[in-house]
């Protein structure tokens, strides 16, 4: 039954308790993460083209990291277009091993790269990277380097992060951690990366009430509610809302779910930095910050961390 599918127990979940949220996750079913591919290319969000951008630049400092029979292991691996980036100027890694939580995309991806770098052991590993991960175990003693870009650590919760990067410092063998890190900046700049003219992002969000009417039943009108992006400057974060334009009862897997006018539905949070700021978290996660590369507009910074040994 629809009803108790995972998702619909997640949806109501989030949606009776007061304010109203949902798991970012469900935006990126198949066509979600499509129209995120499309955010990527938009003007106004300038993440992916300036990490893209700082990765190309500073290969020399993030190649000096990935020494010879160092395993690259990226987290949330998708279609591992950043990491090509790594692999092109690596050489000699031990093996590249992406880790994903959808096992049908991993293997279509670890085909291609497979082509692409056939002197690079390519060991995919299907797992949710907010959890254990199990690395293969022919690996155990070799140094690794994980790789988390897109700044999606600051898509996790606070908790779910400082664990991650708790449960990665103690890894066997882990001797760098690169991670892609959205900085604070002036609000405007923020706010139109996630509220583009085009609309996209409103798409992005509202596909989530499309979802939700698709597979569990639900009847949202999706003209009753718009997209809004805030910048929330107490907990440096983005955060995207669904603002129900009128007072509304919306039926969701059975249940009645009522609407003030104005009310919202929370979506998703994206976390900024500072360097200061994200030195505190990584040293309460394990790890020193060794290299801090940014573009010179001080977008986006790729941090090259290092665990602290005891
Ligand atoms: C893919 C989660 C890093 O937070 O910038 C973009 C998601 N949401 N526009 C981000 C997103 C709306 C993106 N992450």
């Amino acid at each position: 039954m629809i009803h108790d599918s995972d998702f619909a127990m997640s949806a109501l979940e989030g949606l009776q308790a007061s304010p109203k949220w949902l798991d970012s996750k469900w935006l990126y079913d198949t066509h979600g993460s499509a129209i995120f591919e499309q955010i990527t290319q938009l003007p106004e969000y300038y993440p992916t083209r300036t990490e893209t951008g700082i990765l190309k630049d500073q290969i020399d400092a993030l190649s000096a990291v990935l020494e010879p029979g160092q395993v690259l292991v990226e987290l949330g691996s998708g279609a591992s277009v950043k990491t090509r980036i790594l692999l092109d100027a690596a050489s000699g890694l031990r093996a590249y091993v992406p880790v994903d939580i959808s096992a049908d995309f991993l293997e279509e991806t670890a085909e291609d790269l497979r082509k692409a770098y056939p002197d690079t052991p390519i060991r995919p590993v299907v797992a949710d990277f907010t959890g254990e991960i199990t690395l293969p175990q022919a690996l155990d003693d070799a140094p690794k380097t994980a790789f988390f870009p897109g700044s999606t650590i600051g898509n996790l919760p606070h908790d779910t992060a400082s664990a991650m990067l708790d449960r990665l410092s103690r890894w066997p063998g882990i001797e760098a951690l690169i991670l892609g890190l959205d900085l604070v900046k002036d609000t405007a700049t923020l706010v139109d990366a996630y509220d583009d003219q085009a609309g996209v992002t409103a798409d992005f969000n509202l596909n989530l009430l499309r979802r939700m009417n698709r597979e569990i039943g639900a009847d949202f009108d999706l003209s009753a509610f718009r997209h809004e992006a805030r910048w929330n400057a107490q907990l440096s974060r983005i955060e995207m809302h669904l603002v129900s334009e009128r007072a509304q009862t919306v039926t969701v897997a059975g249940q009645a779910i009522r609407f003030a006018k104005g009310e919202s539905i929370h979506t998703e949070n994206s976390r900024k930095y500072t360097r200061e700021g994200f030195a505190a978290i990584a040293d309460r996660g394990g790890w020193e910050i060794a290299d801090f590369l940014t573009d010179t507009d001080q977008l986006f910074a790729v941090a090259v961390l290092r665990p602290k040994r005891a």
